[in-house]
């Protein structure tokens, strides 16, 4: 793991981030099964990782229209999803209430800029596919990778996904500095490795796996993480 500072290029345009949060609402109003209702192949490699270390809570963070928040619920984890998109958040507490799965479901309104609005050390795990790689700078990632490790207990887990500098769509579209690339509107963060050791810094580094997602399709890494601790 790096120590060393990352050269960062200008933070993206603050209007053209602001407008994220607007044009998320809008995608999922107009679709409201963007990613589908099977679960993601990252989530369920978390939910296996999960249920073996017999972890009970989680926070997913970026939770979309919820097709992995359902399946961890399915698995009989706790979930606490936090997305910025009012239409997701609805799209998720109405299928849980449809599976009867609301006692495992919490939804929670947050934008990641902000600092996480949950208490220290409360949850076994936090998850998150493809949140990380949206329009958030370095400086930004750098705060919330420390939020999270504020609110997942010593020896919980963490497991995100982000779009890596091998995908298709990396120096591609326009420019909005710090790797940051607009496609159709939304603008991406494509990860390096060396901001992925960047952000483990102060946890266990434990796997970081390559995947893809979709019809481009989608280069990932998922990398899990160990808060240090009992
Ligand atoms: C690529 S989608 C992934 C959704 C979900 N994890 C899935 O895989 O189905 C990214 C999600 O992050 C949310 N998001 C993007 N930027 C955010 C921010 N700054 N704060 C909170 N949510 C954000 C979007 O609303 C969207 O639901």
């Amino acid at each position: 793991m790096s120590d060393a500072p990352i050269d960062r290029e200008p933070p993206v345009d603050d209007l053209i981030r602001a407008g994220q949060k607007q044009h998320w609402a809008a995608t999922f109003a107009a679709h409201p099964d963007m990613y589908g209702t099977e679960p993601s192949e990252p989530a369920i490699a978390a939910a296996d990782l999960f249920t073996a270390a017999a972890l009970d809570s989680v926070v997913e963070l970026g939770a979309g229209q919820g097709r992995d928040t359902l399946y961890f619920a399915r698995r009989g984890l706790r979930v606490t999803a936090l997305d910025f998109a009012p239409e997701a958040l609805a799209a998720i507490s109405r299928n849980a209430g449809v599976a009867d799965l609301a006692d495992h479901v919490t939804v929670v309104r947050h934008d990641m800029r902000q600092d996480l609005p949950l208490p220290d050390t409360t949850f076994d795990a936090c998850y998150s596919h493809m949140l990380l790689c949206m329009a958030l700078t370095t400086a930004e990632l750098e705060q919330l990778v420390r939020e999270i490790r504020r609110v997942v207990r010593p020896g919980g887990l963490v497991v995100y996904t982000v779009r890596t500098t091998a995908d298709a769509h990396s120096g591609a579209g326009i420019a909005r500095g710090d790797d940051m690339y607009e496609h159709g509107g939304f603008v991406v963060h494509f990860f390096s490795r060396e901001l992925i050791d960047h952000l483990a810094r102060g946890f266990e580094l434990v796997d970081i796996s390559d995947f893809t997602e979709g019809e481009l399709p989608r280069r990932l890494s998922r990398v899990t993480m160990r808060v240090p601790g009992p």
